[in-house]
């Protein structure tokens, strides 16, 4: 289908991040502005020639159409064929296929029926917990379950482990053949373990793109595969990316959204001392956005060398929170406790379903104020009062608004996400890309499990300190 160029249709509305709303002590002011007007336009302008280099290669995901083009034909036969749907992967393999069908699908959709729901039910399993594994074996129908196992390096424990049960546990139940037409593996096109067994095994592949992070992958196979299986139009996403880069190209840092957005979260914290960044939406739907990005910028940004190799021990840590829910349980924290997070809101200008409040019993005069009222109304009001009420404790708030959820302002959403971490990783001075702190809990779980190579790592890990037991508590 042929979408046509369209653009960009969120609003940023960062008032109440500035010092013109929540005072000069907590809110970024001109000035501060100002002074990273030129950092920013020297940043566009490496960002822009790696661009060319080939480095920032997340930035050509939504031109990728003959991949979506593949993807669709493959999940149209799929969602034919298959009941089940079992996403293995965890971290940046995961975590943009949550979002997005979180999204844009029905919250309760693997309940409905087969035709109701249009594909096979959906199930994650990221963490290698032992109940819910067993939990998701024991749901699915493993004759006409389709496993999706995604791994960018392809050796990760927990998707490896993960694996293995699954695919052990549908070779049980179909046999080998019959196994292989129900694994369909996202990897590095030519390196890795999972590549390697996919080879052996003639599993059906789809690419990890190389040069670009997990993270920054949901708009690759990662993330466009789970959701076209999910019934999501992947090409709207791409469209709705390709808008918001098309719009994010100027090097002003109060122009370009992107810019706009790292410029305040990296003022908020380096000068006012806002060392967190909630994102809080007001939709359930877009609460795996929030868990997404939460990644994205800690993985992102925290990060112990600036590029010059000095020790800076950078980063924000990201919140993840959902309005109204979290009104009644973080806001009272946010609003009275220390002041050292900047808020970021994001609203929805017209929720997707419109549900009146009945008018509430005359003996009930103190519930009028919902007569004629409608439930999103009441949600959209809730972000607004809580917007007003940090304002008024000069906490530095700001709001995303999307005209509406679906998969065009989601690819936008996405695109300025990424674009603005990385110009916030410009700003910290240190690489965005890559994640050593990772990869050394990922080596230390190796060793622990015995895997070789690891041996010296695993005697070091398993040395005992001499005052050891001095430290435990036991009943
Ligand atoms: O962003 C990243 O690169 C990481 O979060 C990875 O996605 C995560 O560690 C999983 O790695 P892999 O895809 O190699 O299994």
């Amino acid at each position: 289908m042929n979408h046509g160029k369209r653009t960009s249709r969120l609003v940023i509305d960062y008032r109440n991040a500035t010092s013109h709303a929540v005072g000069e002590e907590h809110g970024v002011t001109d000035a501060d502005l100002n002074g990273i007007a030129r950092n920013v336009r020297e940043a566009h302008a490496r960002i822009t020639k790696e661009h060319d280099e080939g480095v920032q290669r997340w930035q050509d995901l939504p031109d990728d159409v003959a991949l979506a083009d593949e993807v669709a034909a493959f999940a149209a036969d799929v969602r034919e064929r298959f009941t089940d749907f079992i996403l293995i992967g965890i971290g940046g393999s995961s975590l943009g296929a949550i979002a997005t069908i979180g999204a844009l699908t029905h919250p309760y959709r693997n309940l409905l029926s087969a035709a109701q729901r249009g594909g096979p039910r959906f199930f994650v399993l990221d963490n290698p917990d032992p109940e819910k594994v067993s939990a998701t074996l024991a749901t699915v129908n493993l004759q006409t379950t389709l496993v999706n196992v995604v791994s960018k390096s392809g050796q990760t424990a927990e998707t490896a482990a993960n694996f293995l049960v699954v695919r052990d546990a549908v070779i049980q139940a179909v046999g080998d053949d019959k196994a292989r037409e129900q694994i369909v593996a996202t990897t590095d096109p030519a390196e890795g373990l999972l590549r390697q067994l996919s080879d052996q095994n003639r599993y059906r592949t789809f690419p990890v793109p190389p040069g670009v992070d997990g993270r920054q992958t949901v708009l690759s196979a990662v993330g466009l595969l789970p959701a076209a299986i999910a019934g999501v139009d992947i090409h709207e996403l791409m469209a709705g990316a390709a808008a918001m880069r098309e719009r994010a190209t100027s090097d002003d840092v109060r122009a370009n959204p992107a810019y706009l957005l790292a410029g305040l979260s990296v003022l908020a914290d380096v000068k006012h001392g806002k060392s967190m960044l909630v994102t809080m939406p007001y939709a359930d739907a877009l609460v795996g956005i929030a868990d997404w990005f939460r990644q994205l910028w800690a993985e992102s940004l925290g990060k112990k060398l600036s590029v010059d190799g000095s020790v800076v021990h950078a980063g924000q840590t990201p919140i993840k929170a959902l309005g109204a829910i979290d009104q009644h349980s973080q806001i009272q924290l946010y609003t009275e406790g220390p002041n050292d997070k900047l808020i970021q809101l994001i609203s929805v200008g017209e929720y997707r379903e419109t549900v009146g409040i009945p008018d509430p019993p005359e003996s009930m005069p103190d519930l009028g104020y919902f007569t004629g009222g409608e439930l999103g109304q009441l949600l959209d009001r809730e972000r607004l009062a809580t917007s007003w009420a940090l304002t008024e404790a000069q906490r530095p708030n700001l709001t995303i608004t999307t005209p509406q959820i679906d998969a065009f302002a989601l690819g936008e959403l996405f695109y300025l996400l990424q674009l603005q971490t990385v110009m916030a990783g410009a700003l910290y001075d240190v690489n965005p890309f890559g994640q050593p702190g990772v990869e050394a809990g990922k080596n230390a779980t190796y060793a622990l499990m015995g895997r070789s190579g690891f041996e010296d790592l695993k005697q070091k890990l398993l040395a005992e300190p001499d005052d050891a037991t001095n430290y435990v508590n036991h009943s």
